[in-house]
């Protein structure tokens, strides 16, 4: 039987705890293809799955957490892919009900795999996925940006508040971008945000003339978020940052202002259009998707421990194989 290194989890795991194992290379099976992994971005929510969501019942365990990846079609099965092809995957229950993207190969429903003829690097492109699929779910699907927009991004230092900050300029809106640590002001101004803000919880009544916001520090803060916003203007509720992820006594008629939209992003349904949107977005634009740092996969516990202490700032990618 032909091995693979991966990450398998199968309880609450501190990062410098992560080690790599052996494990079988999964078989295809019918609409499923397999996918040889060149790199991977990390991301909040497998923080989130390390420390305590690894014990609910719906993740199947041990799992090969992880939830996105760029590579290439290693066996295409009886689908429409060829072998070879260089693809992107996220989201659809990898990492959680399927394995994911801690290893050298993964299986994945093909429905959740995306072609794409970028000539960015594996490392560039692997940076993309889930980070610009949720920005752009968020700042098009649901706030409806416009360049003549005021956007407000609360908790802009995460990987996904970088990629919001490069779209959202390049569209040309005015952006707000805030941090809760004074040490990362100057970061942020440096990715070309109009106004940067310590956030000591309270934003209300230190901004005006916001349009959009888009909510990254979550529940904890939304009730605030909600206030400092102009009529008509909508709320986009993406991240959990703060910790809290439900409120119980939220009371919709009270604490959503009259003529005030509040509304939800997820990425767990990604689809071919929206991702050529990006590579399009990207490429007529000659971005260069943010990166924070960059591991190689023997390197894994470490990334995990540097992205949990907050000392990348951006994107951490994971090259699996030599060939960038
Ligand atoms: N709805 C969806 O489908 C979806 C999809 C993707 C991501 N998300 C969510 O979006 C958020 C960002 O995800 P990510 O993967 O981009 O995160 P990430 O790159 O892992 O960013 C984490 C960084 O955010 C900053 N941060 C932590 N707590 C904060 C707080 N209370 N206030 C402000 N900043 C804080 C920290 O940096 P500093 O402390 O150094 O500032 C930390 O290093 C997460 O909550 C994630 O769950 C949601």
């Amino acid at each position: 039987m032909k091995t693979m290194k991966a990450v398998l989890l199968s309880k609450k795991t501190d990062a410098k705890d992560i080690v790599l194992s052996e494990y079988p290379i999964p078989t295809v099976k019918p609409g499923w293809v397999l996918v040889r992994i060149h790199a991977f971005g990390l991301n909040h929510s497998e923080q989130i799955l390390r420390n305590s969501e690894i014990n609910v019942p719906y993740i199947r365990k041990p799992i090969i957490p992880g939830i996105e990846y760029v590579g290439e079609i290693a066996d295409a099965s009886d689908t429409t892919f060829s072998t070879g092809q260089k693809v992107v995957a996220l989201m659809g229950g990898m990492g959680r009900s399927f394995h994911g993207s801690y290893a050298e190969y993964a299986l994945i429903p093909a429905h959740h795999v995306f072609s794409v003829s970028s000539a960015l690097s594996w490392e560039q492109l692997a940076a993309v996925p889930e980070t610009y699929f949720t920005a752009w779910g968020s700042l098009f699907e649901c706030l409806h940006l416009e360049n003549n927009d005021k956007l407000l991004i609360r908790g802009g230092t995460c990987a996904l508040g970088y990629a919001v900050i490069q779209i959202a300029t390049t569209v040309g809106c005015e952006v707000i971008a805030t941090t809760h640590k004074e040490s990362k002001l100057l970061l942020l101004k440096g990715c070309g945000v109009d106004t940067v803000l310590l956030d000591d919880g309270t934003l209300v009544g230190k901004v005006s003339g916001i349009t959009k916001a888009l909510e990254l520090v979550g529940a904890k803060t939304l009730h605030d978020t909600l206030l400092c916003i102009e009529k008509n203007g909508i709320v986009c509720h993406t991240g959990v940052l703060g910790g809290v992820y439900a409120l119980n006594t939220f009371d919709p008629i009270k604490d959503i202002p009259n003529g005030i939209y509040l509304t939800g992003f997820f990425s767990n349904t990604p689809t071919q259009a929206v991702i050529n949107h990006i590579f399009d977005f990207l490429d007529h634009h000659n971005l260069i998707p943010y990166i924070g740092k960059t591991f190689d996969f023997s390197e894994i516990a470490k990334a995990c421990e540097d992205m949990d202490n907050g000392k990348v700032n951006g994107k951490t990618v994971i090259k699996v194989t030599e060939q960038q």
